[in-house]
């Protein structure tokens, strides 16, 4: 009998670390399937559809280097990007307009779609994180 009960209470923990875990990759899934509509709606016209930028004109943000500084990402796709900025070895001067229209979810989920498809990491960037960093922007 004390065995069963010690069967059945493994059990449920199990249950619960599993469900734990997809409630979490379901929200991450949510945040791409909007991140993916922002992106295509705001950003696909000068990154394109693949995120491999345009010519001279606009960096790539697939593979870019410069997502190693997540807060100035966060940063620039609310307040915008102005002034020479070098992406993968390149330089770029051109204005990025600001999107200040962005809700910090909106915001959230952008940067979990373009870091989940393009900066080779599987994990939800949540409103909690950006929220606190969005505060922080040089406006
Ligand atoms: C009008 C064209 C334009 C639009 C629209 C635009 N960007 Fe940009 N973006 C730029 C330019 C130009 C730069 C480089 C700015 C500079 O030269 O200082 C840039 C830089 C960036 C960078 C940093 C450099 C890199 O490539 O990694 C990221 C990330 C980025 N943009 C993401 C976005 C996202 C996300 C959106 C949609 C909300 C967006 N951009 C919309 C033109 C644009």
């Amino acid at each position: 009998m004390m065995r069963l009960a010690g069967i059945v209470v493994t059990i449920f923990a199990f249950a619960s670390i599993l469900s734990c875990q997809s409630d979490e990759e379901i929200k991450r899934q949510r945040y791409i399937t909007e991140g993916i509509l922002i992106y295509k709606n705001n950003c696909a016209n000068c990154h394109q559809t693949k995120g491999e930028g345009l010519a001279a004109l606009y960096p790539p943000i697939a593979g870019s280097d410069y997502l190693a500084d997540k807060k100035s990402v966060i940063c620039l796709i609310r307040y915008g990007q102005q002034g020479p900025i070098v992406v993968n070895g390149k330089k770029y001067n051109r204005l990025m307009p600001a999107q200040p229209q962005f809700s910090d979810l909106e915001v959230a989920e952008l940067v979990t779609y373009i870091y989940n498809e393009w900066g080779g990491q599987k994990k939800l960037i949540g409103v909690k994180e950006v929220t606190p960093i969005l505060a922080q922007c040089k406006k």
